[in-house]
């Protein structure tokens, strides 16, 4: 799928105007409230452009990385990042494709995980996570909810309620909060996601 999903959404980043695309937010402060939990390295797990570099690199944090399998996304974010750009890793790369090199205290998902439909890549996708987190690290996940969205940018979606993730992320991962918020678009719509924090626990 990578191929196709690259160009996909190369076309996205290359394209729209990013702060009216369905999943801008001006400030990621519920992102950077949660990562505040687990001090340390950081991957952003389909970052696309959005803007918790800037925000983590601001809270203070130093070891930031950031995957996204769209080259335009990330290639937005160095701009923007400017001379602050150096300060932040980048990986460009299909996140199930992806063997990460070392691991991170803490792994961000907003909005990524639920482009994944089939059960065998959401199985391939905990196994990275648990592969690229160090033990005990800390795992930020926001997914549609039971009732958001069936598609985004044109593609199917999956939507999970905190029980499914659970499930989903079990045994290696212990949930430690969970909870439903509603993600206004600028289009003015509402999205319902499920947030949850899990810890590493095996
Ligand atoms: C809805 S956007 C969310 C972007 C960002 N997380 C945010 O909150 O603004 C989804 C992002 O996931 C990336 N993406 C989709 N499928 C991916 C995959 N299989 N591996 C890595 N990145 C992926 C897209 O390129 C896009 O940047």
């Amino acid at each position: 799928m990578s191929d196709d999903s690259a160009d996909h959404w190369d076309a996205v980043f290359a394209s729209r105007d990013l702060d009216a695309v369905s999943w801008f937010e001006e400030t990621p402060a519920h992102s950077v409230e949660l990562l505040r939990q687990q001090p340390g390295s950081v991957i952003d797990i389909g970052a696309g452009a959005s803007r918790l570099p800037d925000a983590l690199l601001a809270d203070g944090r130093e070891d930031i990385t950031v995957l996204d399998i769209s080259q335009e996304a990330l290639a937005v974010t160095r701009e923007r990042l400017g001379s602050a750009e150096g300060r932040v890793a980048y990986v460009v790369s299909d996140v199930l494709a992806w063997e990460p090199a070392r691991t991170y205290d803490a792994w961000h998902d907003r909005a990524v995980l639920h482009f994944l439909t089939e059960p065998a890549h959401q199985a391939a996708y905990v196994d990275l996570a648990a592969r690229a987190l160090s033990p005990g690290g800390l795992l930020v996940v926001a997914t549609f909810g039971p009732d958001g969205p069936t598609s985004c940018s044109g593609l199917p979606t999956s939507r999970h309620s905190a029980d499914d993730l659970a499930a989903l992320f079990a045994p290696t991962f212990t949930l430690t909060r969970a909870e439903m918020r509603m993600h206004r678009t600028p289009g003015g719509a509402e999205q319902q996601f499920t947030w949850v924090t899990a810890r590493r626990t095996n």
